[in-house]
Parts: structure tokens; C-alpha cells; sequence
């Protein structure tokens, strides 16, 4: 059954852009319902004949005000600014929506300055491709219903789940910049193939599927990846070579550390971002 809530995308560049697509094609809403705005009259118009929605340059409020469910997909740096606009139509039998990176829900709920529900979501970019991995928080406000609509949003662009909001910099660090990291592997094997005479071509083939199927593997088996990697090993043979020479080089503990120093740094961003907010 198809939900009736009317939608609006504030800023409707990648990442919104991309949520309107998953949401048409998987039916969590319908054209009628669900309209975006953007900067450009040129980026409108575009989006409008892609999606056959209503899409404006501007008129932030209009959109607000007409509709269930806001998702502001804006950059963190306007953000503020944005709410600021909106402040005023929004409504708290709402649903706000913040894709906006490092910043916390309780600097929305400031610069709201009303009592709803507000929800946090850090999605990444294969939400492009609809394999996006999108981890959600949310205030007091929300009730369960709302949470498994929001769900629905981001499960329409891969896979969604929730963390205490606490955990978002640990999220950020693992999956909003992974794909950075994957790509870096990615990179570098596709090199290790050129290095030993495959064509460009066939590498990257090569190179791609073999990360995709390991991925698909980990999520269809829910074997732990050790255990995978064993089957994939034989005594004496090329693979343990391989991995002898990435352990030696410290591949694991590498990607640990990236991790642990991306979540710190987002931590640090936040505070003084959220610093900065409280001094006005
Ligand atoms: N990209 C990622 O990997 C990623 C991952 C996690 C979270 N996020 C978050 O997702 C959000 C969007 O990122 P993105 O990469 O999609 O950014 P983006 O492509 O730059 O999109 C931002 C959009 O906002 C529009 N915009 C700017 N000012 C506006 C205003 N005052 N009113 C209405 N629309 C306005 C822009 O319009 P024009 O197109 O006309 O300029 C653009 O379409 C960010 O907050 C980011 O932190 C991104």
C-alpha cells in the first residue's frame, strides 16, 4: 500500500536526488506527493523532467508548509541557515529529517525551536546505486510508527538501521567515509593486476566483482569474514603468501586505526561546530 504522506526534499543534490529515485521506485511514496527544492532554476527544471515531481529554485517555506515529511539534504554549512528560513511553517505533527553530517540533532532542535520529531540520518554514497548504508538517530519526539516510516526512506536506498546518536561518529568514520577506503583498495588491486600484465580493463572487471562478491558472500553466508577467508586459503598455497605479506605490512591494523582516527576527528568537527552555535 502506498503511503499518502506528502514529502519534500530540501536540497535535492546527490544525496537528495538520489532518495527521490529510491523512493519513487520503491513505492514509499508517489510523484503526487512529493516535491524538492534546490538553488539553480537549471537543476530544477532538470530534476523535474527526471522525476516528473515538482522541483523549485527556492521557496524553501511553500514546500515546508505543504507537506508531512521534511528531508533537509542541504550541506551541513546551510543547514542553519535553512532551518532559520523555515522555522516558522514547520509544524510539530512533522517529521524533520537531517541528512546534514557532524551536526548534532539537538543544535536542529535549537535552531527549530519546536518540539518534534527529529531525526538524524548519516547515509553514504552508493545510495546513488541504491546499496547505500544509512544509520539513523532520533530524538524523544519520535514515535515508533515514525521510526519505521523513516526506515522505509533510506531501506528504499539500501540497507537502514538505528544507532544512539552517540554512535553517529563511529558510523561516520565506518560507513559515510568508507566507500573512500574501499575505492583506495579497489584502486590499488586493479594496479597489482596492470603490475603483472592484465589490461586496464580486465583488471578493473576483475577487480570490482571480486569485492562485490566477497560483500555479497559476508551477507548471505553471516559467516564471520575470518572464517571466509579460510576457505579461501590452502597450505603452502598463493593466498597465504598474499596474506602473509598484508599482515606483514599491517593491512588490518591499518583500517582499525582510519577508523578510530575518523571517528575522533568527526567528534572533535562536532564540538566545535556545536561550540560555535551555542556562543549566538
Ligand atoms: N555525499 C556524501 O557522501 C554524504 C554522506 C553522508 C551525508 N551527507 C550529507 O548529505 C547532505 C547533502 O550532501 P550532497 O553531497 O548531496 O550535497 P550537494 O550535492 O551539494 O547537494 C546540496 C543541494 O542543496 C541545494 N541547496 C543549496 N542551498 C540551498 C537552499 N538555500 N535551499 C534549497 N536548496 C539548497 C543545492 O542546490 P543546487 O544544486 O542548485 O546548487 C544542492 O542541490 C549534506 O548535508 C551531507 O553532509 C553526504
Amino acid at each position: 500500500m502506498k503511503e499518502t504522506k506528502r514529502i519534500t526534499v530540501i536540497g535535492a543534490g546527490n544525496i537528495g536526488a538520489a532518495l527521490i529515485g529510491g523512493m519513487l521506485q520503491a513505492g514509499v511514496t508517489d510523484a503526487e506527493h512529493l516535491t524538492a527544492t534546490v538553488r539553480s532554476g537549471e537543476r530544477a527544471a532538470e530534476l523535474s523532467r527526471r522525476f516528473g515531481i515538482r522541483v523549485s529554485a527556492g521557496g524553501n517555506c511553500e514546500h515546508v508548509a505543504a507537506a508531512d515529511v521534511v528531508i533537509l539534504a542541504v550541506k551541513p554549512s546551510t543547514l542553519p541557515k535553512v532551518l532559520m528560513e523555515i522555522r516558522d511553517v514547520l509544524r510539530e505533527d512533522q517529521i524533520l529529517i537531517s541528512l546534514a553530517a557532524a551536526v548534532p540533532i539537538e543544535l536542529i532542535e535549537k535552531l527549530a525551536r519546536k518540539q518534534m520529531p527529529i531525526f538524524r540520518a548519516m547515509p553514504n554514497i552508493p545510495v546513488i546505486v541504491n546499496e547505500g548504508a544509512t544509520a539513523i538517530s532520533v530524538n524523544s519526539a519520535g514515535t515508533e510508527e515514525q521510526r519505521a516510516f523513516v526506515q522505509r526512506i533510506f531501506t528504499a536506498v539500501g540497507h537502514a538501521c538505528f544507532v544512539e546518536e552517540e554512535q553517529m561518529h563511529a558510523v561516520t568514520a565506518l560507513s559515510g567515509s568508507g566507500p573512500a577506503y574501499v575505492y583506495m583498495m579497489i584502486e590499488a588491486l586493479i594496479e597489482g593486476g596492470l603490475k603483472m600484465g592484465l589490461s586496464r580493463e580486465i583488471a578493473t572487471r576483475l577487480t570490482e566483482q571480486t569485492v562485490l562478491g566477497a560483500a555479497k558472500l559476508v551477507r548471505e553466508t553471516g559467516l564471520h569474514p575470518a572464517i571466509l577467508k579460510d576457505q579461501v586459503i590452502t597450505p603452502g598455497g598463493t593466498t597465504i603468501s598474499a596474506i602473509h605479506e598484508l599482515e606483514k605490512h599491517g593491512l588490518r591494523s591499518m583500517l582499525i586505526s582510519a577508523i578510530e582516527t575518523a571517528s575522533n576527528h568527526s567528534r572533535d568537527r562536532m564540538q566545535s561546530l556545536f561550540g560555535r552555535f551555542d556562543e549566538e
